[in-house]
């Protein structure tokens, strides 16, 4: 790490902390096992309360729509039956007064002109700090929900997600839509009402060459794959050279990979807090569940501390496996990679599946992980974080408490909001003056 800020290319860069609330398998409450738990708006709103108090960009929500399955049984317990990521933000947009509201929804199974309307009312209701994080979605097995035979090819998808942006970007522009296309042919009045930003931010995650330049023309953020720091770099690199060529600049997408951050009062004590959030993330039933997305069998009598099982998974039929593992993996190959793993390393069937599946981020203490997320921002490397909540309704208070302050001292996160509106801070730039 350079010791002197005027070294980096970006010396006065701030950092933008995101609120992420994750669907997939990480420990968010106390009963991890009771997904009605998500149906509590308190938790979402004193979740969202302390991001707002930590002057957060936005709170951001994932999607899926579908339950994650396997053998006719939900795989997923993280998942099931999630709220409506919308009508949740209407419910923030009246119980927070700053933070953006970012949601992700895909083109692929979603129509136009009615999602345009549904965001721009939470976007007017909120004044101004609505959010959409577009994304395609190539699972096959979420296609299967919407009787539309099959789903759309790699390319098309794209091409679709094009229509599709043009259509809600004229409506959100306060215009009547005439369009025909090759996937759509709309005929919308205008929207009766537009917020103080004009048209909802525009987020996009995908990471095809097609995702990335659809990205670099469109977006203004992008949820990123990379955090590592030297992947995390060459994303923005990627991504600073398709911008240049279309005439926008780096600042124009703002990079966001997701994240954990755990905080302590020594480095071992940080070490030991996030070792006790992946035992608790990792209940024998989501250990068991997603050994058996794999074996294709009952393996519910299986000790999760012991080790693999010995007999081979069973390949089914059906090539499509329903989530947690990726439909690209091949049961056989997947079984071989883990078994090698798990007897080099001496590890149990929860101690692989908890390496697997960790959480990429930070632990340490307040003062070494804003050193570090200074060296990030400053080196271009990201420009914010959608930061995963640890545990609710408390996941963000070390953040908002003990790192917030540290990052300040620093010089590279406000003091306060910089505007009203989502765009407004999410491209707010330098903060306080770095001090030589
Ligand atoms: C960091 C990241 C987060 C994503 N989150 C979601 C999500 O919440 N819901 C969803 O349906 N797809 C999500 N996607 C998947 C994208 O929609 C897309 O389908 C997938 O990456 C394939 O597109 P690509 O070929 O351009 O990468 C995400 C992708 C990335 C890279």
């Amino acid at each position: 790490m350079s010791s002197d800020v005027s070294d980096y290319p970006r010396p006065h860069a701030r950092l933008h902390l995101n609120a992420f609330f994750p669907f997939g398998p990480v420990y968010l409450w106390d009963e991890v096992d009771r997904p009605e738990r998500y149906y509590e708006f308190d938790g979402f709103t004193r979740l969202a309360q302390a991001a707002e108090r930590g002057l957060f960009t936005a709170v951001f929500l994932g999607d899926s729509q579908r339950l994650r399955e396997h053998l006719g049984r939900i795989t997923d317990t993280a998942v099931t039956g999630r709220p409506d990521q919308l009508v949740l933000f209407a419910h923030l947009a009246a119980t927070t007064r700053r933070i953006g509201l970012v949601a992700t929804f895909n083109t692929t199974y979603s129509d136009p002109v009615d999602l345009a309307r549904r965001i721009a009312t939470v976007d007017v209701f909120s004044q101004g700090r609505a959010g959409w994080n577009l994304v395609t979605t190539h699972n096959a097995w979420t296609g299967e929900n919407f009787r539309r035979g099959g789903y759309l090819g790699h390319a098309d998808r794209y091409r679709q997600a094009l229509e599709y942006l043009h259509v809600t970007r004229r409506l959100w522009d306060g215009e009547a839509v005439e369009f025909s296309g090759d996937f759509y042919d709309v005929a919308a009045p205008a929207l009766g009402a537009r917020g103080p930003q004009g048209r909802p931010v525009l987020f996009q995650a995908g990471e095809s060459d097609e995702g990335r330049d659809f990205a670099a023309r469109h977006a203004e953020a992008v949820f990123s794959r990379y955090l590592e720091f030297d992947a995390a770099l060459a994303f923005a690199g990627d991504l600073a050279g398709r911008l240049t060529a279309l005439g926008r600049s780096r600042d124009d997408v703002k990079i966001f990979p997701g994240a954990r951050i755990v905080l302590g009062d020594t480095a071992q004590d940080a070490q030991e807090r996030a070792a006790w959030f992946d035992r608790r993330t990792w209940t024998d039933r989501r250990v068991r569940a997603v050994l058996e997305s794999v074996w294709s069998q009952d393996l519910s009598g299986y000790d999760v501390d012991g080790p693999l099982p010995a007999g081979d998974p069973v390949v089914p039929e059906q090539t499509v496996t329903h989530g947690v593992v990726n439909s690209r993996d091949q049961p056989l190959a997947t079984a071989r990679r883990w078994r090698e793993l798990a007897s080099a390393r001496g590890w149990s069937i929860r101690q692989l599946v908890a390496h697997l599946n960790q959480s990429q981020g930070f632990v340490g203490t307040p003062a070494a992980v804003a050193d570090r997320l200074a060296h990030y921002v400053r080196s271009g490397a990201v420009d914010g974080l959608n930061l995963l909540a640890n545990g609710v309704p408390e996941g963000f208070d070390d953040v908002v408490d003990r790192l917030v302050p540290a990052l300040q001292e620093r010089g590279v996160y406000p003091a306060e909001y910089a505007g009203t509106t989502l765009r407004e801070n999410l491209r707010a730039g330098a903060v306080t003056p770095v001090r030589p």
